[in-house]
């Protein structure tokens, strides 16, 4: 189980750094929570490496389109990998795609919010499918430079950033901040 993990895990980098790989079959249903946890280290490790290089390389204006065009179907990368559904859900969501679509969702949030869990938790949704939750903070100063206040982000970004989302609800943030959910779900074979 252990050494079977690391290959998976293995795999998962294969994938997120040299991409186009076709999916394979999900060679181990029902997913174990070890698993799941390591789905969204590398979902988060894919993302935020190719922001902080996009930062550097460009300034948050660049990494704002990338975040922009290619958040979503980073994760999906990953996702289709593992034959689960990936996504970063928030209350207040930048992405209105993002925001929470079931009580689960809302009752999960509220159990981090007041501290009753702290990591990754296994739940069963109404329909048998099962479904992973684990918190995502504002852990890095980078994050405030598009979750901030309005004076920490830069004037063309956050002019941007309104025309992109009109009704943007994820700024406000201060360091370690709850900012949202990973949600990994995996649907009842
Ligand atoms: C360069 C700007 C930028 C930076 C820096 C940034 N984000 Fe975001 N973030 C965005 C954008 C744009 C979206 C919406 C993506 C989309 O449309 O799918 C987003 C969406 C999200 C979401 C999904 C929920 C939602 O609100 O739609 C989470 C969670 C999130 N960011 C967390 C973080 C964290 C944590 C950091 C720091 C590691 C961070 N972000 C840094 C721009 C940024």
């Amino acid at each position: 189980m252990k050494l079977n993990g690391s290959v998976l895990v293995l795999s998962l980098f294969t994938i997120a750094f040299c991409g186009k790989q076709k999916p394979e079959t999900n060679p181990q249903k029902p997913l174990s929570l070890t698993i799941a946890d390591s789905i969204t280290i590398i979902a988060q490790k894919t993302l935020g490496g190719t922001l902080m290089k996009q930062i550097a390389d460009g300034g948050a204006m660049v990494a704002l389109d990338f975040c922009n065009h290619q958040a979503i179907p980073i994760t999906d990368s990953v996702a289709n990998f593992y034959q689960v559904n990936i996504q970063r859900i928030a209350e207040k969501n930048r992405n209105p795609k993002n925001g929470f679509s079931s009580e689960l969702d809302k009752e999960v949030w509220e159990s981090y919010l007041t501290g009753k869990e702290t990591g990754m938790v296994k739940k069963i949704d109404p329909n048998g499918n099962t479904i992973f939750y684990k918190p995502i903070r504002i852990g890095m100063e980078t994050c405030l430079n598009c979750h901030g206040d309005a004076n920490q982000i830069k004037p063309d970004v956050l002019t941007k950033l309104t025309e992109l989302y009109p009704n943007d609800k994820a700024t406000g943030f201060k360091m370690n901040d709850l900012r949202g959910l990973w949600k990994i779900t995996n649907l009842k074979p």
